[in-house]
């Protein structure tokens, strides 16, 4: 039975329309988009779910914040509200403000990593894997083997796998490890959550070899939130105290805040008391973002974003963000539709290999669901399988992702109950004719990241 949904603990104060195009004016897009969802102009676009980043609706609190941003070049009030906010919710010494996620590992990774050495990561998000290939090192996965069964329920199926961590450190030589990296809640293995216990085993670990941690915290209220749910320890903290918890165990962040600071642009990089690193820090800042008081960013973001880190940590915003993903989950149980479970923070993973056991991972199981919701309903998604892996750079040969997923992400405070009953109903109608979809090849691809740009065309 469908659980019930968590109402909105919010009003309405402004809209923006979207309109549905007719079945037949959607094939006609995807079509002309090559099968490539992110080739499609949003506004034929009627559910778009094709990322929870920078997707968000800011509040009446943050839209007043963007005109009272201070646009000084140096130091601005909005900066100075900003890094007050930050310290005190992550209770680090030093913050410094980037204009995405992408840009504090860009800023933060060259500093300690180079050629001959290692990152190893709960899962690395693709731009943190490219920003530690860019900086010459090696990125390494190692999260718990039940992430990779999606039918498989456990309660913190983002945790790294610290017996594996230790074995590896050993096999490549601690001097030779530039980094470890949580990534909360992991985004890759499907927006689960990582224990505070697990970040206490891997903060001994690193002290034990004298490595850095960092946290990827790009949706640390979420994480939060689930250690509140499923953490005994933890069942009567305030998501604040858990947030401070958890950032104890590390040295330093990275942040991209579109997701949890509920803003459409920014990012932070958090050092917990290393002012060396922190003045290394800001040289690069000033290099490539821009100086230190802005970072890239307009004084009006550095504004939304300090308001919007409280409203993210907020319980019954929270309850509700997460609700919704559980409201959806539950009506895909009644209808036997695989996901990764239990549901993720930030979207729902639909296994498309258990939907389509017909089409082999070289013809995109998960990018074929993709499509399939479009022509179904207009709703965007995309492939986290093999398409989106690609291809051996060595070899030159596709490779088989460990999963075959079709994400749905959510952007925050922006669909209704009624988008998410739309949402399953597509489901539940192309599982219903799943035998008859079928797979794709690809026409044309670039080298790298294929996956924004390829062309494809539906086997017939
Ligand atoms: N780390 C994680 C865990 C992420 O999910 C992302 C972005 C980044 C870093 C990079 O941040 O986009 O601000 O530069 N994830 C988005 C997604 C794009 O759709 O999952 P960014």
């Amino acid at each position: 039975m469908a659980i019930k949904y968590v109402p909105e603990p919010f009003r309405i104060k402004m809209v923006e329309r979207i309109k549905i195009l007719s079945r037949e004016e959607r094939e006609q897009k995807i079509k002309e988009a090559k099968y490539n969802l992110f080739n499609l102009k949003a506004e034929d676009v009627y559910i778009d779910l094709l990322t929870d980043s920078g997707t968000n609706a800011m509040s009446a609190d943050q839209w007043s914040g963007i005109m009272q941003g201070d646009e000084a070049y140096a130091g601005a009030k909005s900066y100075y509200n900003l890094v007050n906010a930050a310290k005190d919710i992550f209770n680090y010494e030093f913050i410094q403000p980037v204009h995405q996620g992408r840009a504090a590992e860009k800023v933060l990774f060259p500093i300690l990593l180079g050629k001959g050495k290692y990152a190893i990561s709960n899962m690395f998000f693709d731009t943190t894997r490219a920003h530690v290939e860019l900086a010459g090192a090696r990125a390494i996965d190692c999260v718990v083997e039940e992430a990779k069964d999606p039918s498989l329920r456990a309660p913190f199926k983002g945790n790294m796998d610290v017996e594996k961590l230790e074995k590896l450190i050993n096999e490549l030589g601690k001097e030779n490890i530039g980094l470890v990296v949580m990534t909360i809640t992991n985004n890759s293995a499907g927006g689960q959550p990582v224990s505070v216990q697990n970040m206490r085993e891997v903060s001994a670990i690193c002290k034990k070899y004298n490595i850095p941690l960092n946290i990827d915290a790009a949706r640390f209220s979420e994480n939060a939130y689930f250690v509140k749910q499923r953490e005994e320890e933890f069942k009567n903290s305030s998501i604040k105290e858990i947030t401070r918890e958890m950032f104890s165990y590390a040295d330093m962040f990275t942040m991209s805040a579109k997701k949890d600071a509920i803003v459409n642009m920014g990012g932070l990089i958090g050092i917990k008391d290393n002012e060396e690193l922190y003045q290394k820090i800001k040289g690069n800042c000033i290099s490539y973002e821009g100086f230190i008081t802005y970072g890239g960013l307009s004084g009006r973001d550095l504004e939304a974003v300090a308001i919007g880190l409280y409203e993210g940590q907020d319980e019954d915003y929270l309850r509700y963000r997460i609700g919704q993903l559980e409201y959806l989950a539950s009506k895909l149980d009644d209808a036997g539709i695989a996901y990764q479970a239990p549901v993720g923070g930030h979207g729902i993973f639909i296994d498309a290999k258990a939907m389509f056991p017909h089409i082999p991972y070289y013809e995109f199981p998960g990018q074929a669901l993709a499509v399939e919701l479009y022509k179904e309903a207009g709703i965007r998604t995309c492939d986290i399988g093999s398409y989106m892996l690609g291809n051996d750079p060595d070899t030159g040969k596709q490779l088989r992702a460990e999963f075959e997923f079709t994400r749905l992400a959510i952007p925050r405070r922006v669909y209704t109950q009624a988008h998410f009953d739309i949402m399953a109903d597509a489901l539940i109608a192309i599982k219903e004719r799943a035998s008859s979809v079928k797979g794709y090849r690809i026409t044309w691809e670039p080298p790298i990241l294929r996956h924004f740009q390829a062309h494809l065309e539906p086997i017939e």
